[in-house]
């Protein structure tokens, strides 16, 4: 096996981005570039991510993001190894844009297309910034997904809990704007939470000692609803309060999901060499504080990708990428986009073979 260069995309959500990365071939792997441009400011009006101006966003700036990429890595073209666009799961026009463009480049260049699943990059990530070996258990936790992950190889997920309602991220989008804050949410309440008293409104934490990892998040989110209500009109005191409070509650909450999925998996025989924080709550410092806890109390340990690598980047692409093209896996160019697309529907070495 020699080294591997990748050239990885990503235009899922909001993030127009593009890497190109270089897997070694004792497993380990370099970022050559990563190049993301956010879309944040074009959405920030409405208080969420408008999918019509995502993709038309993602069509401007895609061909520029790519050629910095390549650019900045000093890597040409013809020296790639494969192209890795991810194909899904998100809005489905953004998507189209990145996997047709890989597509026409992979054409184009000669080279293997790798249609990656976006959630398996964020949970790949942690084998790039920190070699952790299988298994592990990924707490994936961003503005659309909320999931907890056996991860016992290259495509060998197991989902042993995920959110009846809303992600995590979302939540946390949501209470902001309930309380005047600015999109994105999550780092506007963690920084009022800071200012405030957590202990001052009681608030519920949903499905909190129940015996299957899983999230609800709208009971919560209705409560600081509520609260926020009854105290109307609130001074800078009471949105910091309420922040802190909903934020103690997730953190409750997010440590007793993952005790209990590091229990399930050890019941099914699998002692993870790590809990692996991904996605953008993982940017949360209450968080990571609490799951730090948890995972040295569960005889394991945390490990977060640096904050620009837990959000939506092409490197995590690019190197999921890496990791499937070493083992063999590419995919066709009839690969169809998919908004939907669970992380147990992606498709790994068959071993039986
Ligand atoms: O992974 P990500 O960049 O995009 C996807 O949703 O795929 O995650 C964005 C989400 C948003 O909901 C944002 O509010 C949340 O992550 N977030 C945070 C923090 N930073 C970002 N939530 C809590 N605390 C933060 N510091
Ligand atoms: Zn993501």
């Amino acid at each position: 096996m020699r080294d591997l260069l990748l050239l990885g995309i990503e235009t899922t959500c909001d993030e127009t981005a593009a890497a190109v990365v270089r897997r070694r071939a004792d497993g380990s792997g370099t970022i050559l570039s990563n190049i993301v441009r956010s879309q944040t400011s074009d959405h920030a009006a409405y208080g969420g991510v408008v999918p019509e101006i995502a993709a038309r966003a993602h069509v401007e700036v895609i061909d520029t993001i790519i050629e910095q990429a390549l650019r900045s890595s000093a890597v040409k073209l013809v020296e790639l190894d494969g192209i890795a666009a991810a194909a899904g799961p998100g809005l489905i026009g953004g998507v189209i844009v990145g996997l047709t463009t890989a597509k026409a480049i992979a054409l184009a260049a000669r080279k293997p297309l790798i249609a990656v699943n976006h959630l398996e990059a964020h949970a790949l990530t942690a084998r790039l910034t920190d070699a952790v070996p299988f298994p592990f258990l990924l707490l994936l936790v961003s503005g659309g997904h909320t999931q907890l992950v056996a991860v016992t190889g290259v495509g060998e997920y197991v989902k042993l809990g995920g959110t009846i309602d809303d992600a995590i991220g979302e939540a946390f989008d949501k209470t902001a704007k309930m309380l005047g804050l600015p999109y994105p949410g999550g780092p506007a309440v963690e920084a009022a939470a800071r200012a405030g008293d957590a202990l001052r409104f009681a608030l519920p934490r949903p499905l909190y000692g129940r015996p299957t990892p899983d999230f609800s998040l709208s009971g919560l989110k209705t409560a600081v609803r509520l609260e926020a209500l009854k105290i109307a009109p609130l001074s800078d005191q009471d949105v910091a309060d309420l922040c802190a409070s909903f934020q103690a509650a997730v953190v409750d909450i997010l440590a007793d999901r993952v005790r209990c999925a590091l229990r399930l998996m050890r019941e099914h025989g699998l002692a993870p060499h790590a809990l692996v924080l991904a996605g953008g709550v993982g940017a949360n410092q209450a968080v990571r504080r609490a799951l730090h806890k948890v995972a040295a109390d569960g005889g394991t340990r945390l490990a977060v990708p640096p904050p620009e690598l837990c959000t939506d980047n092409g490197a995590m692409i690019a190197w999921a990428g890496a990791e499937r093209l070493a083992l063999g896996l590419t995919d066709d160019l009839a690969t169809s986009p998919r908004a939907r697309w669970p992380l147990e529907d992606v498709v790994g070495v068959d071993w039986a073979d």
